[in-house]
């Protein structure tokens, strides 16, 4: 969903069961928090600020995480995806989001709130920010705290990189 061109990629983990229905990412209870929370950046989705996809593109059964299987079979078609899309910066939200791109072992709370780099074929390396997921926010809203402070980090840099180009 969102504008492929805008430069800038969100990557979520799997729909939940609203954006299964509609067939579009983060449209639920979720998504709205994500799109309060990047237009208090003044990042706006309804502006084509952002493009957004997810990591699976189905619901796994009764909303479970999804599993190493399930994740390695759609990781060369999310890499396509980000090549064909050609993203100046990524976000990648969530946990399984930023382990599976970064192909990292540690957890969301130490990979969120700085700046990595994930290598895209034909593209090379892109900068994608770790961030925690918009779902976790709302079980645990004294983390949005954190967040917080990444959407700053991800505004700084989009203006810092604006103003080289
Ligand atoms: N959570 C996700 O990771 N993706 C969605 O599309 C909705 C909720």
């Amino acid at each position: 969903d969102g504008a492929p061109g805008s430069g800038l990629m969100l990557i979520g983990e799997a729909p939940g069961a609203e954006e299964d229905r509609l067939g579009r990412p983060f449209v639920g209870q979720s998504g709205q928090l994500l799109d309060r929370m990047f237009a208090s950046i003044g990042i706006r989705r309804e502006d084509g600020g952002f493009y957004i996809t997810n990591i699976l593109p189905w619901r796994p059964p009764g909303n479970r995480t999804p599993t190493d299987a399930e994740i390695a079979l759609f990781l060369p078609f999310v890499l396509r995806h980000i090549a064909l899309a050609r993203p100046r910066h990524l976000v990648l939200l969530g946990g399984v989001s930023a382990k599976t791109l970064l192909r990292a072992k540690d957890g969301i709370t130490r990979l969120r709130g700085r700046w990595h780099r994930v290598a895209i074929e034909g593209l090379g390396e892109v900068p994608a920010l770790a961030t925690l997921h918009p779902a976790y926010l709302l079980r645990t809203p004294a983390a949005k705290r954190d967040a917080w402070a990444d959407l700053l980090m991800l505004r700084r840099t989009l203006d810092a990189s604006s103003q080289e180009s």
